[in-house]
């Protein structure tokens, strides 16, 4: 098990163009690809664990893909039945979307994955499958990996989902574009819509319409995607907050993507005093731009609303959170208990030892600004959680255990903290 130290940092003007490039839309480049008629073209996909996961079994299920290096090309032809035991790692989007894809395809797969990952819910997705006629199984009645899945013939929906996540609403538009109608899905709060935009982009025909996104299956294949996918907002952010707690700081974030359903933690840190300027520089799929930040002293906030937009990020604000004056609170947020780890309890128990006072509820917690303190603390295989508390060592000198998990999204990480302050490994 690898740890990192990280040294409390002087001011320091942060400048990168090098962010890890988006998960969500390399996930979605590798498997949308497989619908394609033709050749898809992807520039910059994220060479991390979780992705190339996920590369790895579109191949095992057919594809022919070449990488130079620098492009990676995918050819479809078709999704074929393999005797390879499908591999998602970490990645709970990998696992729930290939439910999706795969549920209408010819033949038998297995999904797995790694300790984490077999602990999650998928009944989540397995269930609303089912109901359309999919044939999927797996431990505690379908919850848990490994899942089975037979392709069959699936029926038009009208899925209403209980939660807002853009997995479920992935997976079932997947599935919605090789059933026998039209389809439509409706969320309680609307989620990342990368899914849509793609596949918009590519011919499919959506139509959204507040909550509520109507599908046609496809009468042809898609068009093959040509992207360079843009650089992650959610790794982005870790810098975003090393300079939001760091006085006399700066973070310019170079060709990030815009979209407004993943930068609402950024519009929080506004509210809670940074100084924070979007500069929109191109659009192919997504708006990307830059993302620069100002240091300025932090107050504390309430998180209550579009919890779905800044999911991933809560962690990293509940470093900033630490470092500002007064209480601030996150509610609505019961989805942090089942991500790669239980995000309530791994932050809450983190801060505490750095000297922090937070309250524990069912749906979120709240943290009391004051002064971290430097400690030695544990990642629990989390890869966001790994980050956020390495960057909390900005301020006052940090031990993380347990780092190899931020792999799974973001492997220069450690070179791009290295331009902040002095690192160990
Ligand atoms: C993702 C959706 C989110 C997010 C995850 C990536 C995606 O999960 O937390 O890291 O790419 O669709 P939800 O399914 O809870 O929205």
């Amino acid at each position: 098990m690898m740890s990192a130290k990280v040294y409390s940092a002087q001011p320091f003007e942060f400048k990168s163009d090098a962010i890890a490039p988006d998960k969500s839309i390399s996930h979605r480049c590798a498997m949308f690809a497989v619908l394609a008629e033709g050749e898809s073209r992807i520039e910059n996909f994220l060479r991390a664990e979780d992705t190339l996961n996920t590369l790895k079994i579109v191949g095992h299920l057919g594809a022919e893909i070449n990488d130079d290096g620098s492009v990676i090309t995918i050819r479809s032809t078709g999704i074929h039945e393999t005797s390879e035991i499908l591999d998602c790692g970490n990645s709970g989007t990998g696992m729930r979307l290939f439910c999706g894809l795969l549920s209408s395809a010819e033949g038998h797969f297995v999904l797995t994955g790694d300790e984490y990952l077999k602990r999650r819910p998928m009944k989540r997705v397995t269930q609303p499958l089912r109901s359309i006629g999919a044939k999927l199984d797996g431990r505690n009645n379908g919850d848990l990996a490994p899942l089975s899945i037979r392709g069959a013939s699936l029926k038009a929906f009208d899925y209403v989902s209980p939660i807002a996540s853009a997995q479920v609403k992935s997976a079932m538009i997947l599935a919605a574009l090789r059933s026998d109608g039209v389809c439509t899905f409706k969320e309680p709060e609307r989620s990342r819509d990368h899914t849509e935009r793609m596949l918009s982009g590519m011919g499919a025909t959506l139509h959204m319409d507040g909550l509520l996104t109507r599908v046609w299956p496809l009468e042809k294949p898609l068009e093959p995607l040509n992207i360079r996918v843009p650089a992650d907002p959610s790794s982005a952010f870790f810098f975003a907050v090393a300079a939001a707690i760091t006085p006399n700081s700066t973070a310019v974030i170079e060709g990030v993507m815009l979209n407004p359903t993943r930068i609402e933690a950024f519009k929080v840190l506004e509210k809670m005093g940074a100084d924070i300027t979007y500069t929109p520089t191109s659009e192919r799929y997504e708006l990307i731009g830059t993302i620069t930040l100002k240091y300025a002293p932090l107050k504390g906030v309430v998180v209550e609303e579009n919890i779905a937009w800044l999911i991933d990020e809560l962690p990293a604000l509940s470093i900033a959170m630490a470092c500002a004056e007064g209480k601030s609170i996150i509610k609505n947020a019961e989805e942090l208990r089942v991500k790669e780890s239980d995000r309530i309890k791994t932050v809450v128990d983190n801060l505490n030892l750095c000297g922090i006072e937070t309250e524990e509820y069912p749906d979120g917690y709240a943290v009391v600004g004051g002064e971290l303190k430097s400690a030695v603390v544990n990642s629990f295989g989390d890869h966001r959680i790994a980050m956020s508390f390495l960057i909390a060592g900005l301020k006052c000198g940090m031990e993380v255990e347990d780092i190899e998990c931020i792999n799974t999204s973001f492997p220069n990480f450690f070179e791009l903290l290295g331009m902040c302050t002095k690192v160990e490994r």
